[in-house]
């Protein structure tokens, strides 16, 4: 088993953030909530633990604690904003709100330039974003750097390791945040970055031998990177007791389903069923136009499909899933009930309903780690960069009922908008591009006669999770190529349009 590192989560919005800069060192690390148990933390055996920031004050009567015991496991201990704030609580310092809040940059000033801020230059810009700071250190703890209004802006304890910082490293603001964990991880945790996408592919193929035994397991192949990924890791694992299934809804882009058995049948092997359920989906369509209705039918059809076609496989014993961490910490397990915002389409319900136990070898993964385990297994660059792609597809980027019509319109749009963001290459610069079609005509001219046709809009975002979103800022000429292209080529459209909404308040999809 890999080193690994804990981070505990005290509901800061950057905790997914530390994790990740921690795995881009090469280092595991998992994200627990605070009041996880001291017996659990040290079964993990963790090389350090880190302490993340929070928006509550330590004073407060509700704020997230831990037991001061965590500082006697002889663990190596990082505290980040609240989690610095926690430390000095718990050992007996003083915490009091600060002269004044302090929210972006700061100019940090080292003192002691050893051990965390070994190599760091002695004055650089961090980001700084918290309401109390330190009054008074604990006892033995020592100051290693200060800001103008942060006297006090990282201690440590040499004896225990225990180090604490108000800044957050995990932040691109914080010009030196990646050297500074680094610091942390290898100089004080002595961690030896052992965690690569090879040993991550050696390890999932043992522990998936291990949970399996010689049970038989089933995939619903997407042709996205998360299934793609799974079923590879599967197949890598278990061979002739692994098989996947591709229920083609309709809803899928030009080309798509041709790509999938081309690189799922011919080149790796795999043993692909290939449904075409199309009418299926769009006859259940029929007068929607609900977007939560929509996805709904497109949910129990596919549930539908896959129960039926599965059962003539004979003996299942798992289901396999492309789930992912933030899928997991975002659960409602590790966080409260939320709204539903949108009824994101999976194979939910589908586990119990096929009585079938859950196997879900991405689980730990972050989605640009799943595209290096992807390319790591030798997954053609186009599936594994590939924007991603929503489970009920075209039919909630038709606002409106779906007809196939208006589905062949789309495809055709879609095609010529990606061709033209590859060929300036932007792709890879674009988190999500797509095109929607709009329920509305507009009065257009071509040649010498009126046309009243349909109207499409253009998405592009940016954005690290798909949680928030900014819109991608098109350059002018790509635009400009892309709509005269569109109007030209494809029959039915006379009018594009550009989306320049952000996730909030909008969301990616339209529907
Ligand atoms: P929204 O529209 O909620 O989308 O901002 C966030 C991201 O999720 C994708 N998406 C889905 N993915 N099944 C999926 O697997 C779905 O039902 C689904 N709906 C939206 C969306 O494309 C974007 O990347």
């Amino acid at each position: 088993m890999h080193e690994q590192i804990l981070i505990l989560d005290f509901g800061s919005q950057y905790t997914q953030l530390i994790a990740r800069r921690i795995r881009e060192q090469d280092v595991y690390c998992e994200i627990y909530p605070f009041n996880i148990s001291i017996e659990k933390i040290t079964g993990k055996n963790p090389k350090g633990i880190v302490l993340s920031g929070g928006p509550m004050s330590v004073y407060e009567e509700a704020s997230p604690m831990i037991h001061s015991s965590v500082f006697e496991l002889g663990i190596p201990v990082l505290g980040i904003c609240y989690g610095q704030q926690l430390i000095a609580y718990l050992l007996g310092g003083e915490v009091d709100k600060a002269v004044k809040r302090e929210y972006g940059k700061a100019v940090l000033l080292i003192d002691k330039s050893e051990d965390l801020f070994n190599g760091v230059s002695d004055r650089s810009v961090v980001w700084m974003s918290h309401g109390d700071r330190l009054e008074k250190i604990p006892e033995n703890f020592e100051v290693i750097a200060h800001t103008d209004n942060s006297p006090l802006a990282a201690i440590k304890e040499k004896k225990r390791k225990i180090y604490g910082i108000q800044f957050h490293p995990e932040v691109v603001h914080t010009e030196e945040g990646k050297k500074i964990l680094r610091n942390f991880l290898f100089n004080i945790a002595k961690c030896s970055g052992d965690w690569t996408p090879k040993s991550f592919v050696s390890e999932a193929v043992m522990r998936i031998k291990d949970e399996v035994g010689d049970g038989k397991v089933i995939c619903g192949l997407s042709g996205g990177v998360d299934s793609s990924v799974t079923a590879l890791l599967l197949n890598k694992a278990l061979g002739k007791n692994f098989k996947c299934l591709f229920v083609d809804n309709g809803f899928l882009r030009k080309g798509e389903r041709k790509q999938v058995e081309e690189t799922f049948n011919s080149h790796f092997k795999i043993d692909l069923q290939v449904v075409d359920a199309s009418k299926r989906f769009l006859d259940s369509l029929k007068g929607v136009i609900d977007p939560e209705e929509k996805r709904k039918k497109i949910g129990n059809t596919f549930i539908e499909v896959f129960e039926e076609e599965s059962g003539k496989f004979g003996r299942v014993d798992f289901l396999a899933q492309g789930t992912l961490y933030p899928d997991l910490i975002e659960s409602k397990s590790f966080k409260g009930p939320s709204f539903t915002i949108k009824t994101h389409h999976n194979v939910g319900g589908l586990p119990e309903k096929m009585n079938l136990k859950l196997i879900e070898p991405l689980r730990e993964l972050f989605k640009d780690e799943v595209r290096k385990v992807g390319n790591e297994l030798s997954l053609p660059s186009e599936i594994s960069g590939r924007h991603p792609f929503p489970g009920p597809g075209l039919a909630v980027r038709i606002l409106g009922e779906v007809t196939k019509e208006s589905l062949d319109i789309l495809r055709d749009v879609d095609e010529i908008y990606i061709d033209e963001i590859k060929k300036a290459n932007l792709y890879d610069d674009i988190w999500q591009a797509f095109a929607v079609l709009l329920p509305v005509r507009s009065v257009g001219v071509m040649g010498d006669s009126r046309t009243y046709e349909n109207v499409t809009a253009l998405r592009a975002v940016t954005s690290l999770d798909g949680m928030t979103a900014d819109w991608f800022d098109m350059p002018h000429d790509i635009l400009r190529k892309i709509s005269s292209r569109i109007i030209n080529e494809v029959k039915g459209v006379n009018r594009v349009v550009y989306d320049i909404s952000s996730k909030p308040p909008s969301t990616i999809e339209w529907e």
